[in-house]
């Protein structure tokens, strides 16, 4: 498998611009499918995640062409209901899908998505809300059958702030007849660019990033044109990359106000950042300071996709951190790999208690899930001698060129 081989002990130096996010583009790739028309999208990363849901929306009959960070897509010719069922096993954020379609065509037909590196994923409350707006669903033989004859809005109760819910709920509210009220909707800044492309096509959508979000229902969106909004996690992934090899990096095309809690966090472990809206300058501390207590939580809270991340740079802090993960069921799978560097890390079911070592030494590894991936390039970086990455497509779902990028950056890094 390819595997990335990192020589630790650079200091990292220089500057980054930072691409569009992930977790924004695949719910609005989705979305483009309701206008029956042209969407054209610019910021878009070339991630591995993107280019599975562009092969998910050729099979259904979306027409698309990309000119590097620009995509755009003719949905006029969508032509089953049939999602594929090993791409979407492939990416289970695929189930976004569900609520695009029954906007477009009234019913799908999508396999389980099931569970996943970092946990079983069920999809109970996405189910439970698309219910509520007048869909039926039949669930057999590993696959889920939705049909609406008409989508009816409906004021919807989450019983957690579920990114994912809360997406389809706005893609199948958009345009339903009447109004749908999500209360208790996630708030992440995702959500808000879902609802600024759904506006800008002519959706009636308000309170985006708070947690109740009014839905109009409209008769149709139009063509349109949008740009994604930076990615908050691949930023402070880079920003964790300065923290841990005590380096100074620029970062452009963020926005600032979407990782205040990364920010806060790596000024807690003693970084110095300097911000203005649109770009930051963060200079890693000679001593990593520990961190008596990181509990990850949904938006503004410390983001869970940070969590593997911020762990890798307490390794080698001054002192004893913990680290209490609320949000995935089994988000430590990168634990045995740090300990395998020299790590003193000890778990006691969702929660983490981060001995820092003076040093972690260069070893075979293995990234178990996206997030993980990361934090193994980051503790390779400091590590001392050679670290091998193994199973780095995982990572490579999420991040565009990190290999490259960190070179640029003056890391020694090679992908193999
Ligand atoms: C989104 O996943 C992100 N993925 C995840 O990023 C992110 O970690 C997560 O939100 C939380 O911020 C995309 O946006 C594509 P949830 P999602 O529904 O929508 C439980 C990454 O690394 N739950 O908010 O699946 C669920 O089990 C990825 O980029 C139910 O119980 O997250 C989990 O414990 C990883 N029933 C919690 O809620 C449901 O019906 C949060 O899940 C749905 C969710």
């Amino acid at each position: 498998m390819t595997r990335y081989i990192v020589e630790g002990g650079r200091r990292l130096v220089g500057e980054i611009s930072i691409s569009g996010a992930k977790n924004s583009v695949l719910p609005i790739l989705a979305a483009t499918i309701i206008n029956n028309g042209f969407s054209t999208i610019m910021n878009v990363p070339f991630i591995n995640d993107f280019k599975i849901m562009m092969k998910i929306l050729t099979m259904i009959g979306c027409k698309i062409s990309r000119v590097g960070d620009i995509v755009t897509i003719n949905s006029k010719t969508v032509d089953t209901i049939n999602i594929p069922e090993d791409l979407v096993r492939e990416m289970r954020s695929s189930i976004i899908l569900m609520g695009a379609m029954l906007s477009r065509c009234g019913q799908v037909k999508i396999s389980y998505p099931g569970g996943c590196e970092i946990g079983p994923r069920p999809i109970d409350l996405h189910l439970k809300a698309l219910k509520q707006l007048g869909v039926e669903i039949k669930e057999s033989y590993g696959f889920i059958e939705c049909k609406a004859s008409k989508l009816k809005g409906n004021d919807i109760l989450l019983d957690y702030p579920s990114v994912g819910a809360t997406e389809n709920i706005m893609l199948a509210g958009v345009k339903a007849e009447g109004i749908t009220v999500i209360r208790n909707a996630a708030k992440e800044p995702e959500i808000v660019d879902l609802q600024n492309y759904l506006n800008k096509a002519g959706g009636k959508i308000y309170g985006a990033g708070t947690s109740v979000i009014k839905i109009e229902g409209v008769n149709e969106l139009k063509s349109v044109e949008y740009t994604i909004i930076p990615d908050r996690i691949v930023a402070g992934t880079y920003m964790t990359a300065a923290a841990i090899t005590n380096g100074e990096i620029v970062l452009k095309n963020i926005e600032t106000e979407h990782i205040q809690s990364i920010i806060s966090k790596l000024r807690e472990a003693g970084c110095k950042i300097y911000s203005n809206c649109t770009a930051l300058k963060i200079v890693g501390p000679k001593e990593i300071q520990a961190i008596e207590s990181i509990k990850t939580s949904p938006y503004p809270g410390y983001p869970t996709d940070m969590q593997a991340q911020m762990m890798a740079l307490l390794t080698i802090s001054n002192g004893t951190s913990l680290i209490s993960e609320t949000v995935f069921e089994n988000r430590f799978k990168h634990v045995p790999e740090l300990t395998r560097m020299g790590a003193n890390i000890t778990t006691i079911d969702r929660v983490a208690v981060i001995k820092g070592v003076k040093k972690l030494t260069g070893a075979k590894v293995t990234a178990k899930d996206l997030r993980g991936g990361a934090s193994l390039v980051l503790a390779g970086l400091a590590a001392e001698g050679t670290t091998e990455i193994d199973n780095i497509f995982h990572t490579e779902r999420g991040y565009e060129k990190l290999d490259e990028n960190l070179r640029n950056l003056g890391a020694i890094i090679k992908k193999v």
